[in-house]
């Protein structure tokens, strides 16, 4: 099965085989098929979030649960579930079109809702963690169907217990164990705008609007990302690259020194996270390739496929590109990038 039109990189790759998921059922059929029931199994979402670096040994399970409706409501909140299946963005703009505003800030998000849970997406001041409800999933070994609330779920920064393969029995890593089958969301009742980022700030001053609707900031993100971030149906990428790291004071004054330009925010726990992009924009990767893998021109912490799907990049071609970076940052700042989409 080829895998090239489901990765949003648009990496040629295939598949030994691939099952199309619109339910639990369809999983306890893999679990229950003489054959399929041995071999591994990889989850594939949208594709948006993947690198793919050579064929998949695995069975792929493609997610494609569809559905969205309101749940439910407490005091505070309005339940909304998404199958897991269903693009992220469309998700979104339903929700307000439903008049459930709180999601707005995470527009055009590539990608699916279910793939969202696994990296904690998040942009714009709001994590997809800050409005989760809890998921329901089902164990890729047992074929049972499982609920996860916010804290089983173990998220962090572009992390969650989904990107963790559990090494002893008293982790809880589901990497390759879980499939997410339906999303559910709390969204505020109360809603207030989140507009702390600068981007959004400069919306404002140039608009004169400063007390925005949710649509209006949803069209603003739109707006924002189009301008900076490429379309994957236009050239290929997984979005950031690379995640925005953290380091001590200590360390961040000792970069200060080395450039006193870098990009830096304080962190309510006493940390400072940097901005990935700037240091490698600063090691000056923007527009540098190997092969037909390339750094984004317009923002330095997106790798792209410039070959199309003609002559795409290799996902070879891709790593190589990423560990110069990591190298050149390491040397220029002695800071360790890590990856952010999964590595298959
Ligand atoms: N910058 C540069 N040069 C570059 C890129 C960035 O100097 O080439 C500077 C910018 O000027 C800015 C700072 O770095 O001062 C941060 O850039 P930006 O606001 O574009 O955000 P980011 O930190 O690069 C993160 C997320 C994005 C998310 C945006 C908005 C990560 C890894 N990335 O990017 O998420 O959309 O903030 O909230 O946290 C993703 O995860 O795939 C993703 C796109």
């Amino acid at each position: 099965v080829p895998l090239q039109p489901l990765n949003s990189f648009g990496i040629a790759a295939r598949a030994a085989s691939l099952v199309r998921v619109r339910g639990e059922d369809d999983v306890r059929a893999v679990l229950a098929d003489a054959e399929l029931a041995l071999q591994p199994r990889f989850v594939l979402g949208g594709g948006s979030n993947i690198v793919l670096t050579g064929d998949v040994k695995a069975t792929v399970l493609k997610v494609e649960v569809t559905g969205r409706r309101v749940v439910g409501e407490d005091a505070r909140h309005t339940l909304v579930e998404s199958g897991a299946g269903e693009v992220w963005h469309d998700f979104v703009a339903w929700t307000l079109a439903q008049g459930l505003p709180g999601l707005e800030n995470l527009a055009l998000i590539p990608g699916t809702v279910g793939a969202g849970p696994v990296q904690n997406i998040g942009a714009y001041g709001v994590e997809l963690q800050d409005r989760f409800h809890e998921l329901d999933a089902v164990d890729l070994h047992t074929g049972e169907l499982f609920t996860l609330n916010a804290a089983q779920c173990g998220f962090g920064y572009r992390d969650s217990v989904f990107k963790h393969i559990a090494a002893t029995d008293d982790d809880f890593g589901l990497a390759g164990r879980a499939l997410i089958l339906r999303v559910r969301f709390a969204l505020p009742k109360a809603w207030q705008p989140v507009l702390g980022y600068l981007d959004l700030e400069r919306k404002m001053a140039e608009t004169g609007i400063h007390t925005p609707s949710a649509q209006q900031i949803f069209d603003w993100i739109v707006e924002i990302r189009r301008a900076k971030l490429p379309d994957p149906a236009v050239i290929g990428n997984a979005g950031s690259f690379f995640k925005n790291p953290t380091v001590t004071p200590e360390q961040c004054q000792d970069i200060i020194g080395r450039d006193p330009k870098v990009v830096h925010y304080p962190m309510p726990d006493g940390s400072v996270k940097l901005a990935a992009g700037w240091l490698i924009d600063a090691c000056g990767w923007k527009g540098k390739s190997v092969g037909n893998a390339a750094v984004y021109d317009k923002q330095a912490l997106v790798l792209v496929n410039r070959g199309g799907l003609d002559n795409p990049a290799t996902g070879g071609e891709v790593m190589t590109l990423a560990k110069a970076i990591q190298t050149s940052v390491y040397e220029r700042f002695g800071i360790r990038l890590e990856p952010e989409p999964v590595v298959v």
